[in-house]
């Protein structure tokens, strides 16, 4: 059975093309035009999809040697995400799927994040724990078998990567926060500036980062420019080793609260150096296996929304054309397709 991907849910146009379960390719779009803007404009972003769509799934086509003719199903994200740009990729797959005669079915765009891990990784196996590090979520879901997912913490306020990105707009740096923080660290003292791991009232897996952004705030308010730009690799240095350092004890702390040492971790905040440097000198040695899949799957992509549809069809699911756009779509949700 021949799948194609489809991911419109926020600033990446992707397509990709799996073959019984075997990713074939995957090509993604990344929407440069928001760094101008401090953050992902939604309007912008949709139109961006729309003139996009068609190359990019042309181009998964052709590095997959397949035509359209080949495709057996579709697999396309229907939340959560931003309601325009979804609607671009869900309109779209129900297009081809009245063109081409063949069924659809609507992914949960965090299924697809949980899933990412066993593209690189078949042989990972259950249960394990997913660490969801993105701008938009920061989360810990325990996966106990393909359909079974059980949320275990979530941020009260803000995501780890909407703490990189604000706390980089405060220090003057550019959107996206994260890696313009990760390269001004380098160099720089984590222990310079004083930032502590933030606690969270009731819970000892859930994540706060709003006064980890309010601390940065106060302390460069307390510098000038100049002051600000002399201090700055020092500064990121210690912010980032705070954020760090929470994602790290939420680990330890989640293995010990499920018993469960197997861990993979998905999202753009994946992709920081500092942190796998420290799972690897903290967290491994500790007997517990943590998973980075590879860059391009631990950011939107349509590889895995490909592999968590074929997985559903697989079940016997289909969408129904009536299927809408949900911008707040929940993983619990995902039976109700
Ligand atoms: O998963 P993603 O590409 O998009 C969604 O949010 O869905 O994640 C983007 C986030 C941004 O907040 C960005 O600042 C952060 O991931 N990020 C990083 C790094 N690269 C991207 N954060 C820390 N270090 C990085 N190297
Ligand atoms: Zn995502």
């Amino acid at each position: 059975m021949i799948v194609l991907g489809i991911e419109t849910s926020c600033d990446e146009t992707s397509a990709a093309v799996v073959r019984d379960g075997m990713l074939l390719s995957n090509v993604t779009n990344t929407q440069v035009i928001h760094s101008q803007y401090g953050g992902v404009v939604p309007e912008i972003a949709s139109r961006s999809h729309e003139e996009n769509i068609q190359t990019i799934v042309e181009s998964a086509l052709s590095a997959s040697k397949y035509s359209l003719m080949d495709i057996d199903a579709i697999a396309v994200t229907y939340g959560p995400g931003l309601f325009g740009t979804l609607l671009v990729g869900l309109n779209y797959a129900k297009g081809l799927s009245i063109g081409l005669d063949i069924p659809f079915i609507g992914v949960n765009h965090m299924e697809g994040h949980l899933f990412a891990n066993l593209l690189d990784n078949p042989e990972f196996s259950y249960p394990f724990l997913c660490m969801l590090v993105s701008g938009g979520h920061t989360q810990i879901w325990e996966v106990q078998q393909y359909g079974s997912y059980h949320r275990i913490a979530n941020t009260r306020d803000d995501a780890a990567g909407e703490a990189f990105d604000k706390g980089a707009r405060i220090m003057g740096l550019r959107y996206p926060g994260g890696p313009e923080i990760e390269k001004n660290a380098m160099g720089g003292n984590p222990k310079a500036f004083p930032f502590t791991i933030p606690r969270v009232r009731g819970s000892e897996l859930d994540f706060s980062f709003s006064g980890l952004k309010t601390a940065i705030l106060y302390t460069c308010k307390k510098m000038t420019e100049s002051e600000i730009q002399s201090n700055l690799n020092d500064l990121c240095a210690s912010y980032q080793e705070v954020i760090v350092d929470t994602l790290i004890d939420r680990i330890h702390k989640a293995v010990e609260i499920t018993g469960i040492r197997r861990f993979s971790v998905a999202g753009g905040v994946a992709a920081n150096k500092r942190f796998r440097e420290k799972v690897d000198k903290i967290v491994k040695p500790r007997s517990i296996e943590v998973s980075f899949p590879r860059m391009e799957y631990c950011t939107d992509n349509a590889a895995m929304i490909a592999i968590a549809g074929y997985e559903r069809i697989l079940n016997g699911e289909t969408s129904s054309l009536n299927l809408k756009a949900i911008p707040n779509l929940s993983l619990d949700e995902v039976h109700s397709v």
